[in-house]
């Protein structure tokens, strides 16, 4: 893939100040949400201020690139020619609102519709994650590779697909009961984008949910895959960066492992897609 080189300094340098926004917000501004689509699906202002203050600054370090970013709606999400952001300004809303400060800001890049970057912030533990296609991937600039635990001592990360409640809760009760009993213990954190980093940085073995969008896992599946880890759907497929999805994050020990169980509730998921 013939891409032009990245100015890595300047997007690190604005998705670190979009992660200073999100982590000085006071209490009593944050828990203040409208409801979008879905079960407990929230937005608050600083989700629209924060996605507003990178397409500002990306655009001018880009000025022809598209934008596919949460807050903007389905209609004006867009993978083009040349380079496409996908933004997630807040990943993990609901911890955000609720003082539980585990959330990122997550930037994936797309040059002609295939990853060449991704870059996910987490202002509370000061941890900048990121990766470009082909060069590793690293974490406050130090390289940071999956782990190569036996998934009889691993911890799997279950996503709740909370926005899918109505149709999704008794398949991912089921599928995080059998994932329990393949791994060694389970967790729930509120960002997809930092467990797909956990799996990346070797803290977590493996990640499943249900349902994501793009912009919750396109950054996060280039750091996993620059290092060394592996990112399909359900069914096992590759995953689709312009339309939702199942998701199973692994290493290569662990990824076999969450996909068995995974493939048996592909159906249930690939239906309600
Ligand atoms: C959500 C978080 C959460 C996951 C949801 C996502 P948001 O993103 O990543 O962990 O379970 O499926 O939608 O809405 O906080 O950006
Ligand atoms: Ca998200
Ligand atoms: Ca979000």
């Amino acid at each position: 893939m013939n891409i032009p080189s990245l100015p890595l300094p300047e997007i690190e340098a604005l998705i670190r100040a979009a992660g200073d926004i999100v982590r000085s917000v006071p209490d009593e501004v944050r828990n203040n949400p409208e409801t979008k689509e879905g079960s407990a699906n929230f937005v608050t202002a600083y989700d629209v201020k924060v996605q507003e203050f990178l397409k500002e600054g990306l655009s001018r370090l880009f000025p022809d690139a598209c934008f596919f970013a949460e807050e903007d709606g389905v209609s004006r999400q867009t993978i083009g020619a040349g380079y496409t952001f996908i933004i997630d300004p807040i990943d993990g809303t609901t911890n955000f609102m609720c003082g539980y400060d585990h959330s990122a800001v997550s930037v994936g890049l797309l040059w002609d519709g295939k990853p060449v970057f991704g870059g996910i912030y987490d202002p509370y533990r000061d941890e900048y994650f990121s990766a470009t296609a082909g060069q590793g991937a690293t974490c406050n600039g130090a390289p940071i590779c999956v782990s190569a635990r036996p998934i009889t001592r691993g911890i799997v990360a279950i996503g709740s697909a909370p926005y899918r409640k109505d149709t999704l809760s008794e398949t991912m009760i089921a599928m995080t009961a059998d994932l329990f009993r393949t791994f060694a213990d389970f967790r729930r954190s509120g960002s997809a984008a930092l467990d797909i980093c956990h799996v990346a940085c070797g803290r977590l073995d493996a990640f499943c949910e249900p349902v994501l969008s793009p912009w919750d896992y396109a950054a996060g599946s280039v750091i996993l895959s620059e290092a060394g880890g592996i990112s399909t759907s359900f069914a096992g497929n590759p995953l689709d960066l312009s339309a939702p999805s199942s998701c199973v994050f692994g290493s290569p020990l662990s990824h076999p492992a969450a996909l068995a169980v995974c493939r048996n509730y592909a159906p249930v998921t690939e239906s309600i897609l």
